[in-house]
Formats: structure tokens, sequence, C-alpha cells
């Protein structure tokens, strides 16, 4: 067994003068949780929300928080996102000396912890953690921006880690996301590999049907393509 598809946006389109009522939009239109990509200007080029602006938007929706923390320190910062109010909380392997005690960390304070792996880290990185976390990210874009061209390359990585959790027998338990281009045109292939949870950022801003038709038909490519 599987677990579902899930829809998830990528708040970095969005207006951030507004963030109550644009995490209200989301829900409204049926995202099923929301991610905040954190970027500290180190580990990534770019520098985005600190846990404040997501405990200020915490109380505008009741659907899920998840930080990908494309930080240097997670283990520093780990603590101020869960208080912020998010309930996964997704590291780079990259980032991390002692990968299975950051995890245990993470699980210790009350959230989940999932791993996200950059387009040149082999999928055996999670091998021996894969019992400690509900999440395996594979980045199919370089990360620090949004509006990046999708790394089709990926397909074959996602397709491997969807595979270890099977012969783990932990299909119910970890879920495959792929973050980075995901739209109308690559979702599909994603899916397809064995990916069940898909971030999307600009595709979902852009659409010019609005977020809910963007919602819903990225969620009905998903679902007929996905393949566990
Ligand atoms: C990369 C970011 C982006 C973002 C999604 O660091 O994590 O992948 O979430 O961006 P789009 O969907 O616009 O490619």
């Amino acid at each position: 067994m599987t677990l579902p598809i899930q829809i998830s946006p990528s708040v970095l389109p969005a207006d951030f003068s507004k963030l109550g009522d644009e995490v209200r939009a989301l829900e409204d239109a049926g995202v099923d949780l929301i991610q905040w990509d954190v970027m500290d200007g180190q580990f990534v080029p770019n520098l985005t929300f600190g846990p404040d602006v997501i405990a200020a938007a915490r109380k505008h929706t009741s659907l899920p928080f998840e930080a990908h923390l494309m930080v240097l320190t997670p283990d520093v910062m780990a603590a101020r996102y869960v208080e912020a109010g998010c309930s996964r909380l997704i590291v780079h392997a990259e980032a991390c000396t002692h990968l299975h005690r950051t995890c245990e960390n993470i699980r210790s304070m009350g959230a989940t912890a999932a791993v996200a792996l950059n387009p040149h880290t082999p999928a055996s990185t999670v091998e021996h953690v894969l019992d400690l976390i509900d999440m395996v990210l594979v980045m199919t874009v370089n990360p620090g921006f949004g509006g990046q061209a999708y790394i089709q390359t990926m397909e074959p990585k996602i397709r491997e880690v969807r595979d270890m959790i099977t012969a783990r027998g932990l299909g119910d338990a970890v879920n495959v996301e792929v973050d980075g281009g995901i739209g109308p045109s690559t979702i599909a292939g994603a899916a397809a590999a064995g990916a069940n949870v898909l971030i999307a950022g600009s595709a979902l801003y852009r659409d010019p049907k609005g977020l809910a038709h963007a919602v819903t038909d990225l969620r009905a490519r998903a679902e007929a393509a996905f393949s566990a």
C-alpha cells in the first residue's frame, strides 16, 4: 500500500505582504499542506522565512505546515520551526554531518522528519534512516529559487527511492516528495516514477484559471500517472 497523492504549494511566489490571506486562499484552493521554503543565504543563495513569519501565518489555516530547511545548520534551527507550527521538518542530507541523530532529534520534538536530496546526492544516502522519517524529498531543481526548469534526469532517482521504500515494506509510512519545476507538463513523469507528494510554486500561481484550477488539474494528472 502507498500513501495518497498530495499537492502542496511552495509559497515562494505568494504576496509576502499578506501571507495570512495567501494561506487562506491556498486552503480554499484545496491544497493538502503548505511547504515553507526556508533559506539561510548560505546553504542556498536566497534568504526567506524566519520562524516568526511562519508563526504569524499559522493561525490563518488549519493545514499542516512543513519547513523545507535549506539551511547549513538544521540542528540549530529545528526547534524554532517546530515551535512556529511546522509538523514536518525537511533537512538536507548535504547539511547534516550526523543525519541519523538529526532525524531522531526532530522526532523527539514531536515533529516528523524528512530528508531532502539535492540532484547530485544518491538515493542510497537515506537507506539507513528510512525507519526514522516519513518522507524523502527528491529535488528536481538545484535549490534556492522558484521558477527553475524541471530536471527530468532525476526520475530514475525518484524510482530508486520509491523502490527502496517498497522493498523495506514502508510504502504506507514513507512518502516520496518532489520539488522544483513541477507543473502540468512535468508532474506525470514525477508521479509515474513514484512521487506521491508534489510541490508546486510557479505552476500554481501562474495558472490563468486560478489556484483552485491549478490544484485540481495537477492532482488529476498526478493521480492518473502515479505508479508505486
Ligand atoms: C527551490 C524551491 C522551489 C520551490 C518550487 O529551492 O524549493 O523548488 O519550492 O518552485 P517552482 O514550483 O516554481 O519550481
